[in-house]
């Protein structure tokens, strides 16, 4: 079937071309690209991979974790294949709207058990001990240090069915970069209650900043650690993330510009988080384009990548 487009963007690159992961350079342009952003795309080629995994599984149970309002998963179609299907998310009000839209299926099996929780369980003990350090600090700048020291030296202690059973299938859809981000804004929300006026300076403090970056690439790898003690041997994993990102200018209705493309990851590829035994079934990226208004920005255009491994 043939979508009509819902944009053709023009995509004017400020870059080297080169994918900046911590710096901001001014480059000059260098290519002109044309894109097809399909308004569906992103919805369809997750339901899609995720369905394919379903199918290579086929039974048993399986876990989604980080579902948010499962906006990118076919969670019908988890409920009719597995016998448990734990929808897992710190965010209360997406997991009841969840729970609300499955009811309304009226399904013959209700196989899916909610579970609202922090999947890495740092947040209270971070804040907690942020907020210690806040309180008691007189120089805002050591205590930008002291923060990162704080989020670079917790444990993570991440979550597991209160069952202790495996899972057959595991589906980690956009939750990865988002792990880091929840606990680092946690942190920045105490530290910019007392000193709001440091905004721009943490955004450049280059301690601190470093501590944020080893301390999300550290989650993200200790993460997909874990996956594997949740799996059971030869049990499928479903794995994507927004691994590159460009803000995006408004040039006239039919184009926009952007200055580069940021990795929000550790590389440019996904799959370079798999641990040695693991086996890549299938891989695949796409386009996903928001459009939401951002200061002078008018939306990102994110480059969408999936996998689906099995391990070993
Ligand atoms: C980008 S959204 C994923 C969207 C989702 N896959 C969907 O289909 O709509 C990331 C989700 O991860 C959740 N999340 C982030 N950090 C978390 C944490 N520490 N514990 C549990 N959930 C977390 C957020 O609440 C959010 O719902």
């Amino acid at each position: 079937m043939v979508l009509p487009i819902a944009r053709l963007l023009m995509l004017m690159r400020r870059g080297s071309g080169k994918d900046l992961s911590t710096t901001k350079k001014q480059c000059v342009m260098v290519t002109n690209n044309f894109i097809d952003v399909y308004a569906d795309t992103h919805i369809r080629s997750s339901v899609g991979m995720i369905a394919e995994a379903i199918r290579l599984t086929d039974s048993g149970s399986a876990a989604v974790l980080g579902c948010g309002r499962c906006g990118e998963i076919p969670v019908r179609l988890l409920n009719e294949t597995f016998e448990l299907v734990d929808l897992v998310d710190i965010d209360r009000e997406a997991l009841a709207a969840v729970d609300e839209q499955c009811k309304k299926w009226d399904e013959e099996k209700n196989s899916y058990q909610v579970h609202c929780t922090d999947l890495t369980g740092m947040i209270a003990r971070v804040e907690r001990r942020a907020s210690e350090l806040v309180a008691k600090t007189v120089d805002p700048v050591a205590c930008l240090e002291q923060l990162g020291v704080l989020l670079e030296s917790t444990a993570p202690e991440f979550w597991a069915p209160p069952r202790g059973e495996r899972y057959d299938l595991l589906v980690c859809s956009m939750v990865l970069t988002q792990l880091q981000a929840l606990v680092r804004e946690s942190v920045e929300k105490i530290y910019l209650g007392r000193f709001p006026e440091y905004a721009p300076a943490m955004l450049k403090h280059k301690s601190w900043c470093e501590s944020v970056w080893n301390f999300a690439r550290n989650l993200e790898d200790d993460f997909i650690e874990h996956l594997g003690t949740l799996i059971k041997p030869q049990g499928i994993v479903y794995l994507s993330e927004t691994v590159h990102v460009s803000w995006l200018t408004q040039l006239d209705e039919q184009s926009v510009s952007t200055e580069g493309r940021w990795i929000t990851l550790r590389t440019s590829r996904l799959t370079d988080y798999l641990r040695p035994g693991d086996t890549i079934i299938k891989e695949q990226h796409w386009d996903w384009l928001r459009e939401d208004k951002e200061g002078d920005f008018c939306g990102r255009l994110y480059g969408v990548q999936a996998v689906i491994y099995r391990v070993s």
